[in-house]
This record gives C-alpha cells, structure tokens and sequence, in this order.
C-alpha cells in the first residue's frame, strides 16, 4: 500500500454520511472501493453517502444475504458485502471476477476474503468505532485512483463541514 492517507475523525453519521458524500463527488466510475471496519462502523452509512452523491436517492441496506446488489443512478453502482462467505472460491461462484470488469462504481463491504482477487488501483476505506458517535474515518489504497482522491480530499480539507 502507498504511504499517502486521508484520515477524519466522525462525530456523528450526519457527518460520515457528509464525508462520503465528499468522496462520491470526487469519484467517477469505474472506481472500486473497499470498505473495512466492524460491524456497525458505518461501511453501510458510507456506501448511502456515496450513491447519494452519484444521485441515487432510495434507502440501502447490507447485502448480507444476497451479497450483491446493483443501483442504477448517475453512475451503475455494485454493493457487496462479503460478511458470509468464507473461503475466496465462493467469490467464483457468485461471478466476482466479472464484477470487477464493469464500467461501475463498486462497493465492496468485508473486503478480506477477496484482496488477492483485487486488482491494483483502488480506494482503501477503514472506519474504527472510537467511541458511541465517534469513527475514524482513513482513506488510503493503492494506484493512481486512490492517490486522486487522496489529493483531492487534502485540497478541500476544510470544504465538508
Ligand atoms: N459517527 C458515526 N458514523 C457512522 N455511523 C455511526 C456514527 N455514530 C453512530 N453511528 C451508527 O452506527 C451504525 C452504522 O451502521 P452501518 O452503516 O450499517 O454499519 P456497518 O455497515 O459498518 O455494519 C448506524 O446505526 C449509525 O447510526
Ligand atoms: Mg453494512
């Protein structure tokens, strides 16, 4: 990973959800987008934000259970959550490779399991619960898409609030 990191500390999910509104302008697909953290950190939160801001205005949820899902809006968004699959065959099987050819924005949930599939340019999101309101929010990743947006985010550092 490149040493470049973006990071905020989040008050509340007002303002997570604010900060991946951020990212979502800043993107354009195809961009792949990795999102680690435990359970309720607010990866979910952030994939709102971001789809929001590519103007898809419905609610979302985890797909835990289907582990894929797909929005249309101004870019095609790919949501998974890859919470219930244990081993890195699995990701065969559900066409994960294919995924990752679209011309879309894809947000990946519980990203472990899939890293040696992933390819190198991409958008490294970890949120830590510091406390009941509190995430820190690091951007990092690798390849030119993450260091864009790394630079971006630095440049408008006081613009989100
Ligand atoms: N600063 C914060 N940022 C994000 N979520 C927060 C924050 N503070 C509290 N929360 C709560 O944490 C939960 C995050 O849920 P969700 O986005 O579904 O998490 P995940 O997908 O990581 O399991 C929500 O209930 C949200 O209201
Ligand atoms: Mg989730």
């Amino acid at each position: 990973m490149e040493e470049k990191t973006f990071a905020i500390t989040s008050s509340s999910p007002e303002e997570t959800e604010k900060f991946a509104v951020k990212i979502g302008r800043l993107i354009n697909s195809p961009a792949l987008i990795l999102l680690k953290g435990e359970l309720g950190t607010g990866k979910t939160l952030m994939v709102q934000g971001i789809a929001e801001s590519l103007g898809y205005k419905s609610e979302i949820t985890s797909p835990t259970f289907n582990i894929i899902k797909e929005y249309f809006a101004e870019e095609e968004i790919i949501h998974m959550d890859l919470y219930r699959l244990n081993h890195s065959d699995e990701l065969l099987e559900i066409g994960f490779e294919d995924y990752l050819d679209r011309d879309a924005v894809i947000l990946i949930e519980w990203p472990e399991i899939a890293l040696s599939l992933i390819p190198a340019n991409f958008i490294y999101i970890e949120l830590i619960k510091e406390s009941s309101l509190k995430r820190k929010i690091i951007v990092r990743g690798e390849g030119d898409i993450s260091k864009q947006l790394i630079e971006r985010l630095s440049k408008n550092a006081d613009s989100w609030n």
